[in-house]
């Protein structure tokens, strides 16, 4: 038997049945609301059932918890500006729109006006508004809008239409494989040689690899999905035992909260049918606002039973010229300067300069794609 979503039960909010009435108010969505809306219709962000009310959202903001206590912690809100809250009543049944599409209907249950400083310090761990989720949430709107969603019309996905699969759709895929235990991995990088090796390290213990690469919205320099989509099947195709791993996409924007997001992460994969989720060092991180491995301690706060799924928590894994391998320090004797480790910045300054990342670092086939990448101009993924 698969492992209960979390909260127990699989949400289920698209109704494309339901009819729309002409005289709605609209409030526009952005692409970040917009791939939230999807993932509370869609199930994977189960038990919600649309976007935060105040008393959900201020429990979810100082204690990780909704107000039932069910574990939390990021707030999924629906931010407008203040002129389109005036018009707005409680009780009152409103369109969701993206690009003159109506995608769902909201009945409002609160309009209220989030503290930013509180959210900002409580979820990013900081006010700084160079942290990129930080200056985000700073640009949304300043007023909250919270209630329960029906999604009547499903985003029409242009780019990689097939790996876009909802939470009864990967739960039946891993079913039918007769997967009993499922990591689950999150990125929003290309798969390098350590990912490689966390992601191969845990396939020894489990049956099969849920890779779940997040698309929406990140950060401008990170690499585009659709380069990373090639990337992935490119590797997939020549290092992975294909039959073991399966590849579909998150579509959620990425906050760059790092312990918090860890959290996030890994219930929505719990949702998703994973039985156990990796966290490596600095997941979601961003910069230097989190210490390597605060995405890994955070857990200790929530029991088991209540998480529901098993963390698979590794150490920062590198390449080691005298051990000829991966490893990290839990199975290298040898000092750092055998160590070859990049970052994705580093990377990425080497990919601008026309410099070729080690095979250490990155198989060669990931570099052919990253360089190729870099030459291309890049495209929406929604239409
Ligand atoms: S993330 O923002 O999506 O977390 P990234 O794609 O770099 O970024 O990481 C995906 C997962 O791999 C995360 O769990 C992260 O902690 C882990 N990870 C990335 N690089 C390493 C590394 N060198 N050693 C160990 N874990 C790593």
């Amino acid at each position: 038997m698969s492992l209960p979503p979390h909260g127990g039960v699989l949400v289920n909010r698209f109704k494309p049945e339901v009819s729309i009435q002409n005289n709605l108010k609209e409030i526009q969505l952005d692409l970040i609301s917009l791939s939230d809306l999807e993932l509370i219709g869609n199930g994977a962000y189960s038990p919600l059932t649309g976007f935060l009310g105040k008393d959900d959202y201020e429990q979810v903001v100082s204690k990780m918890r909704l107000k039932n206590g069910t574990v939390w912690s990021i707030p999924i809100t629906l931010p407008v500006s203040e002129q389109i809250a005036r018009q707005l009543k409680l009780g009152e049944e409103v369109k969701l729109t993206w690009e003159n599409d109506v995608y769902a209907l909201l009945t409002i249950k609160d309009i209220y006006t989030p503290d930013k400083l509180i959210e900002a310090q409580s979820v990013y761990g900081t006010t700084d508004l160079n942290h990129p989720g930080v200056a985000k949430m700073y640009s949304r709107g300043d007023v909250y809008i919270g209630g329960e969603v029906t999604v009547i019309k499903q985003i029409n996905r242009a780019q990689f239409a097939e790996y876009y699969l909802t939470p009864i759709q990967t739960r039946e895929q891993f079913a039918s494989l007769n997967w009993k235990k499922i990591v689950g991995f999150q990125t929003r990088n290309p798969v390098h040689r350590a990912h490689e090796y966390i992601q191969k390290s845990a396939l020894e213990i489990v049956d099969g690899l849920f890779l779940n690469p997040l698309v929406g919205e990140t950060k401008s320099d990170d690499i585009p999905a659709d380069v990373r989509m090639k990337s992935y099947k490119v590797l997939l195709q020549n290092y992975y035992p294909t039959n073991r791993v399966f590849l579909a996409v998150f579509p959620a924007a990425m906050r760059y909260a790092g312990p918090r997001e860890a959290v996030f992460h890994s219930i929505v994969r719990k949702n998703y049918g994973c039985t156990h989720f990796i966290v490596g060092r600095d997941h979601a991180g961003v910069g230097n606002y989190y210490g390597t491995y605060d995405a890994q301690k955070i857990f200790s706060q929530f029991s088991h039973e209540e998480l529901g799924i098993t963390l698979l928590f590794f150490e920062n894994s590198f390449y080691c010229s005298k051990c000829e391998n991966m490893a990290s320090t839990k199975t290298c004797p040898h000092s750092s300067e055998n160590h070859i480790t990049l970052s994705g910045t580093k990377v990425r300054e080497m990919l601008k300069n026309g410099e070729i990342p080690p095979s250490a670092f990155s198989r060669k086939e990931v570099v052919e794609i990253l360089i190729e990448g870099m030459r291309e101009p890049q495209s929406s993924s929604v239409e």
